[in-house]
């Protein structure tokens, strides 16, 4: 075996389509709806909160499982919003955002062979991250226009294999936002076949028109078998700081701890302390309306924008993604129709093809994101009047 190469566990994750996009992006200055990250900036109290810390020297290693302000505002978080108690010293963990997350809670409980159960369209890590934790990814479709499941097929992928169930919600890249209905309907499975959960809930504060996001843990009888991933960076508009934290019982979070322990150790201290004043001045103003409001606001306008543009969006509840057909314009294949749009109108945005397990089998639609700034999705408008005008390749 030559030195140079990869290991196996690394097979066929090479250059992913957004980084094709990406690059894309940038030699056509387009404007960019793919990326899944805000271009405005996160709140002034807690970047000052930052600037603080670093001045008064809290630089050093923060305790392994978090700071401890931090792990009690989280706490306090859970019981406002939940009326959930949460030990903050043995339940909560905080981590190198939600990715680190993801990837230490299946390395803490899969074994070789394991299979690992999500829904398709998922967020593109759970593959890769699944395979490197030794696990199989096996995938249950979501379907348009609703994104609902096949509760037999949901049934009949359990077997004596399934080890996790991944659940997002709300969801990327469609913006579903899990039902009571749903929720206990898959909470009943993973009991009576004994499997964990992992409910990626980092969209939890974005949810639109009165749905509301209930976290699987919270369901009769799952707390025990789960563990709720978080991430400040969605909620605080930083998601370059990658503070991110992990909420379940106490058994389960010591694996957890020993993964967290040996791969990350501790996350970086002044930005824990900033994202625990995040949270504790959140808790006292009316910050969590106010993103709510503006991402609803922004989500209706990008709705009205790709309507226009020929790009009928599908309905979307919660999280800043949300998914658009793309046969009107006369396109079917989301790959080719993202390079049109990119290269020929200037806009970037990304062919779902990335969140499925066999990209031949994506939907003809795009990904846009609307965590974007009004005159950003203005420009966008723009140029899709150009769309109509512009031959398919
Ligand atoms: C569903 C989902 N899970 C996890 C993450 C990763 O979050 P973080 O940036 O905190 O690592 C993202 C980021 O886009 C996401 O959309």
């Amino acid at each position: 075996m030559n030195y140079r190469e990869p290991a196996q566990r690394l097979a066929g994750f090479g250059t992913s389509v957004f980084t094709e996009m990406s690059v894309l992006a940038n030699e056509h200055q387009a404007i960019n709806l793919g990326q899944g990250f805000p271009d405005f900036p996160g709140p002034d109290f807690v970047k000052e909160a930052a600037i603080e810390a670093i001045q008064s020297d809290l630089n050093q290693y923060a305790p392994s499982h978090g700071l401890p302000r931090l792990r009690q505002a989280i706490a306090d978080d859970w019981q406002a919003q939940h009326g959930v108690a949460v030990d903050p010293d043995a339940e909560i963990t905080v981590t190198s955002g939600a990715t680190e997350a993801l990837l230490s809670t299946l390395l803490a409980f899969v074994n070789p062979g394991d299979e690992v159960l999500f829904f398709e369209p998922f967020y593109d890590s759970y593959v890769p991250q699944t395979v490197f934790a030794g696990g199989i990814p096996k995938v249950v479709p979501l379907t348009a226009p609703d994104w609902t499941f096949d509760p037999d097929e949901l049934r009949a992928a359990f077997n004596e294999r399934t080890r996790v169930l991944l659940l997002n919600t709300p969801h990327n890249p469609t913006g579903k936002v899990f039902s009571r209905g749903e929720l206990d309907f898959i909470a009943d499975l993973c009991r009576s076949r004994d499997v964990i959960v992992l409910a990626d809930d980092v969209y939890e504060r974005i949810t639109f028109d009165g749905a509301r996001h209930i976290p699987i843990a919270t369901l009769p009888g799952m707390w025990n078998r789960t563990l709720t991933i978080n991430s400040t960076g969605k909620t605080f508009s930083m998601t370059g700081w990658k503070i991110g934290y992990v909420t379940g019982s106490a058994d389960l979070q010591r694996q957890l701890r020993t993964v967290h322990q040996f791969n990350v150790f501790a996350t970086a201290t002044p930005l824990q302390h900033a994202m625990a004043v995040a949270l504790e001045t959140a808790a006292r103003t009316g910050y969590y309306m106010e993103l709510q409001e503006q991402y609803q606001a922004r989500r209706d306008k990008l709705l009205a924008i790709l309507g226009d543009a020929g790009l009928p969006p599908f309905p979307v509840q919660g999280s800043y993604f949300l998914m658009s057909d793309i046969r009107a314009l006369g396109f079917h294949n989301d790959v080719e129709f993202c390079r049109h749009l990119v290269t020929q109108v200037g806009v970037a945005a990304i062919p779902p093809s990335a969140f499925y397990l066999d990209p031949a089998t994506a939907p003809p639609m795009a990904r846009f994101c609307f965590a974007k700034l009004d005159e950003t999705m203005e420009q966008a408008a723009e140029r899709f009047e150009q769309l109509a005008a512009v031959e398919p390749d």
